[in-house]
């Protein structure tokens, strides 16, 4: 069975957070899409070209360590909009959408660019204070030193990178079903998309 979950939105909107547990809720694989921009960053900021770094990136080795720092995700949202980078990381990420047994991808364009045949597509969304009061609250968990109104505007000038960029900005897909999760839980997020999920999925 083919069975493709699009999440799109921007930092800290919690897509990672309900693309992590929809995929064990259904079973499904799940692809962060981000940390392969993250991982390209990574060795930029270590003196690879970014050209280089998602040509040669090996898919099967990515890691979490070390890649959601204020620094690392900084330069991922640069790498992020030059068109060679975006090109090379394209194949991968269809494979993993179309991968017998059912995928959710989250990133910026999965239902614009990736997966635009993706049988259900969500926008995931939340209030700029939100979004940095929960990057905030990681970093701090992390002993990384920062404080609200620093990550406010460094999430701020990424989002603008990110959706004013030519190459696969973020936006939503026109048929993509946009959450706001300002207000609510992970639980209440989760529990809203697995219902819209269940109503499209194959019994
Ligand atoms: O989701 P994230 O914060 O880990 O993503 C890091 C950066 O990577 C983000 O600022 C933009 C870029 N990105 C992208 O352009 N397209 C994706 N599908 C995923 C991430």
């Amino acid at each position: 069975m083919h069975f493709t979950i699009a999440i799109d939105g921007p930092a800290a909107s919690g897509k990672g957070t309900l693309a992590k547990a929809l995929a064990k809720h259904f079973g499904f694989e799940h692809l962060d899409t981000g940390l392969l921009y993250r991982a390209v960053a990574a060795r930029v900021l270590a003196g690879d070209t970014p050209e280089h770094a998602a040509q040669t990136l090996d898919t099967h080795h990515l890691t979490h360590k070390g890649m959601r720092t204020p620094e690392v995700g900084a330069e991922a949202s640069r790498v992020a909009a030059i068109p060679a980078v975006r090109a090379a990381l394209v194949d991968y990420q269809r494979k993993v959408a179309r991968r017998k047994g059912g995928a959710v991808l989250d990133g910026r364009d999965i239902g614009t660019v990736i997966a635009p045949e993706a049988e259900v597509k969500f926008f995931i969304t939340a209030s700029d204070t939100s979004r940095a009061q929960r990057r905030l609250a990681e970093f701090t968990a992390k002993g990384i030193d920062t404080d609200l109104e620093t990550v406010l505007r460094d999430m701020q000038d990424r989002d603008a990178r990110d959706s004013d960029r030519a190459a696969a900005p973020l936006r939503p897909a026109d048929d993509a079903i946009t959450i706001d999760t300002s207000d609510l839980t992970a639980e209440e997020v989760l529990a809203i998309a697995i219902e819209l999920v269940d109503e499209v999925l194959p019994k």
